[in-house]
């Protein structure tokens, strides 16, 4: 049987979860996929962020050379974070011949066009489904499953801390500042939670999505972003008994003449839809088409397995294309001209 072996650069949450799923399921990966599924080596820059596995079978390498040199790897599973190191790691390793997966959003969101375009001058994929509301298969859906009719609007909760947050104020009465330590001792909140609560996180998200789902590249700067850390208990005990939630909402809106409006931040939402039922650090994101009508995604934001389980569904989708020797299909939209509205419409 054929064997398709993969490399990490980097070995923290997100590569381990991958390597669990890709180990406690090898049997039925190699049976379903007709072929097996190895990682052969690991780059570690920084032997701290390693997170230990009972037993890895992998080698650890200290230079991005010997992952780009060895022909027997195919597949590069790019899970450092940051942007200028990994940026220059999936472009050498396109340029070498490699496929390449990503968990990075902040890379995929600010860099994502020209990574993607360099990936599909050289015929290899750049998938990043786990960049997004990390365990929900929604970049691959929005690509295939609403291709044809093209989405009206969509709006998510894609960033799970502020929802945990906004959550606690809302359900356990806490204030602001409770709700936040809340969610960095249960490990919801990143060690530094800033762009969680001033909107980043969630517009680099929107970002990805919009491109995604109506082929536009949103510049961050064109989006009105708002953060959670103005909301307050009066605020939510206010709407609440108007009958809204304040939930933290991305929402991208089609306009009849083809203008997209872009927000981030605390929106009202009644308690009677479908997005007031995503509580905690839970994820959603909802979706209007004129033919597949209300359409709404759930599930895990975070997580090393959810997560990785996601990247193990990239890994897949490549080398099942190496299998059947198919074409590999471009993460990617048509190109529509960006055409922003006023984005400070309320939703
Ligand atoms: N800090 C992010 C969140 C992690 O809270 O959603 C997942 O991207």
């Amino acid at each position: 049987m054929e064997t398709i072996y993969i490399a990490f650069l980097g070995f923290g949450t997100v590569a381990s979860g991958t390597y669990q799923v890709l180990k406690q399921q090898e049997e039925k990966i190699a049976t379903s996929m007709a072929c097996q599924v190895q990682v052969k080596k690991a780059l570690l820059r920084n032997r701290g962020n390693y997170v230990k596995t009972a037993h890895h079978d992998f080698e650890l390498v200290d230079s991005l050379d010997a992952i780009l040199t060895d022909e027997s790897i195919t597949i590069v599973v790019e899970a450092m974070g940051g942007v200028d190191f990994a940026k220059d790691c999936i472009e050498a390793a396109l340029k070498a011949g490699k496929h390449v997966v990503t968990a990075n959003k902040i890379l995929m969101a600010q860099n994502g066009e020209e990574l993607t375009n360099l990936a599909q001058s050289q015929g290899l994929a750049l998938y990043y489904e786990a960049a997004v509301a990390g365990g929900i298969p929604i970049l691959e859906s929005l690509r295939t499953s609403f291709r044809a009719e093209g989405l009206h609007s969509l709006s998510g909760i894609i960033n799970g801390t502020s929802n945990y947050i906004l959550s606690e104020m809302t359900d356990q009465g806490l204030s602001f500042e409770e709700a936040l330590q809340a969610a960095k001792d249960k490990g919801f909140a990143e060690t530094d939670p800033t762009n969680d609560i001033d909107g980043l996180d969630a517009a680099r998200k929107l970002a990805i999505l919009c491109r995604l789902a109506f082929g536009m590249t949103i510049p961050l700067d064109k989006m009105a972003i708002r953060g959670i850390d103005h909301v307050t208990s009066e605020d939510i005990k206010n709407t609440s008994t108007l009958g809204y939630l304040i939930k933290p909402l991305a929402t991208a809106i089609l306009d009849d003449d083809g203008a997209l409006s872009v927000q981030v931040g605390p929106s009202l939402v009644p308690k009677n839809h479908q997005l007031a039922t995503v509580t905690g650090p839970m994820n959603a994101i909802y979706t209007r088409g004129w033919a597949s009508g209300e359409v709404m995604f759930y599930g895990p934001g975070t997580g090393a397995l959810p997560t990785g389980n996601m990247v193990v569904a990239d890994i897949l989708k490549i080398v099942d294309a190496l299998v059947h020797q198919e074409h590999i299909p471009a993460l990617s939209r048509y190109h529509v001209p960006l055409n922003l509205s006023a984005a400070d419409r309320e939703i």
